[in-house]
Formats: structure tokens, C-alpha cells, sequence
């Protein structure tokens, strides 16, 4: 590594404290802390925000190479069929998922196995810097179609096509499943409990 290369690294990785992403937190998620679905998250079991620095993703860090019935792209199906099935991963994303929402898919033979919402989380400073940001959302494989690599795929796709949009870091928001995101390289960096940051 190139001793320029090796600076550029370190100073990322100081780019931004611990009070500085708390900062951007909770100027993504005004008034979190105050919402009694997050004062229900017990100080035992705290929650993870992740984020990925889109400079540093390299796309080679996980692959997984599918037949043709395996496909990418947006839902452009019916609403109420998409919100029956992300019923079936987590009930309560269903008032997530309307007529706007922009929902990134992988499909098999047609039907769908694996969803997600590609979000934009606006342009924030962060010291000097602005950093646009987006991420996936609700992120889920319905049960039959997983442990096949489909959901990351996926993800992995989403990140770049949020890095070829433009955003400086994609954002994964409220997680437990931080190794499974750590296989792309997102990284904790904030946890959070109902009584405020870990
Ligand atoms: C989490 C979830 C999306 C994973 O979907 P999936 O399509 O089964 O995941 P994949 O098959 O793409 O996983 C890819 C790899 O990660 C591994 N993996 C799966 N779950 C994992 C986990 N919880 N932690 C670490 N690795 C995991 C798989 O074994 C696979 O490994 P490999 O390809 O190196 O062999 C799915 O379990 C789900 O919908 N859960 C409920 C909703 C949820 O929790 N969503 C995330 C909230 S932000």
C-alpha cells in the first residue's frame, strides 16, 4: 500500500467520533429516543445502526452465482400482493411498502423471495464533509427462498446502485443482523438501546 494510500485509509477511519455519528443519527431519526416502540427496546437486547463508506465497498467481497431462474430488479407488481408477502417476514413493514415506496426485488421463476426499499436519507454534514446517504430498508427473504444468498445479493446490488447514484454511504438503520450485513463490509456504527445510545 501506497503511503498516501495508507493516510487516506487512517484518516477515514477518523473521520468521524462517536459523538459525531450520534449526531448524524439522531439528525436522520429526530426525536427517536422519544418513540415508544424504542423505549420498548430493553437495555439487554440494544439495536445497531451500519453504515458503509461507498469509496471503500468493493463489490468481489462476496459473490454467489445463480441459475436463470434467479433475477434482480424492481417490483413493478401488484401493491397488495408485495404487502401480503412482506407480511409474511415481519408484519408490521406493511405500512412501509405504498404506491412511492422504491422496492429492489430477487425473484425466482418470476415470484418473488427477497425485498427490500432502497431509501434516501438526504445530505447530511459530518465535520467538513457532506455525505449523501442512502441504504435498504426492510430488508427480508421469505422463509422458503432462504440461506441461498438471495437477500445479500440483493443487497450487495443495492449498494451499488447506490454508489453509481451518487451516495457517499449507504445506511443500514435498526438492526440485529450485523454479521450478516458485515459480509459487505457495513459496519456498526452506533447501538442504541430504549435508554439511548450504547
Ligand atoms: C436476514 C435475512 C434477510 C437473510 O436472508 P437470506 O436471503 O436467507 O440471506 P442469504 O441467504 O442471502 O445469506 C447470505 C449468507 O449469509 C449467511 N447468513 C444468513 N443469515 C445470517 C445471519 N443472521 N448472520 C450471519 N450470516 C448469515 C448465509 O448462511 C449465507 O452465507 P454464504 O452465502 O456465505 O454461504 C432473512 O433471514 C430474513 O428475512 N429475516 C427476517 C427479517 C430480518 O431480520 N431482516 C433484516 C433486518 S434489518
Amino acid at each position: 500500500m501506497e503511503v498516501n494510500q495508507i493516510r487516506n485509509s487512517q484518516l477515514k477511519e477518523n473521520l468521524a467520533t462517536k459523538e459525531q455519528y450520534e449526531a448524524l443519527f439522531l439528525e436522520m431519526n429526530p426525536g427517536y429516543f422519544e418513540r415508544d416502540y424504542v423505549k420498548a427496546i430493553p437495555e439487554d437486547e440494544p439495536a445497531s445502526e451500519m453504515m458503509l463508506d461507498l469509496d471503500d465497498f468493493d463489490e468481489d467481497i462476496y459473490s454467489k452465482s445463480f441459475g436463470d431462474e434467479v433475477t434482480f430488479g424492481y417490483y413493478d407488481g401488484d401493491i397488495d400482493k408485495l404487502r401480503e408477502n412482506v407480511a409474511r417476514v415481519v408484519p408490521h413493514w406493511t405500512q412501509f411498502f405504498g404506491e412511492q415506496s422504491r422496492v429492489y426485488c430477487a425473484f425466482v421463476n418470476g415470484e418473488l423471495a427477497s425485498f427490500c426499499q432502497i431509501q434516501d436519507f438526504g445530505e447530511h454534514m459530518v465535520g467538513d464533509t457532506k455525505w449523501k446517504i442512502g441504504g435498504p430498508g426492510c430488508v427480508g427473504t421469505l422463509p422458503e427462498y432462504r440461506d441461498r444468498g438471495l437477500g445479500l445479493s440483493m443487497v450487495k446490488n443495492v449498494t451499488k446502485i447506490l454508489r453509481d447514484e451518487h451516495y457517499d454511504h449507504c445506511y443500514i438503520h435498526y438492526t440485529y443482523e450485523t454479521a450478516w450485513y458485515g459480509k459487505l463490509g457495513y459496519k456498526t456504527f452506533v447501538s442504541w438501546s430504549g435508554k439511548g445510545f450504547v
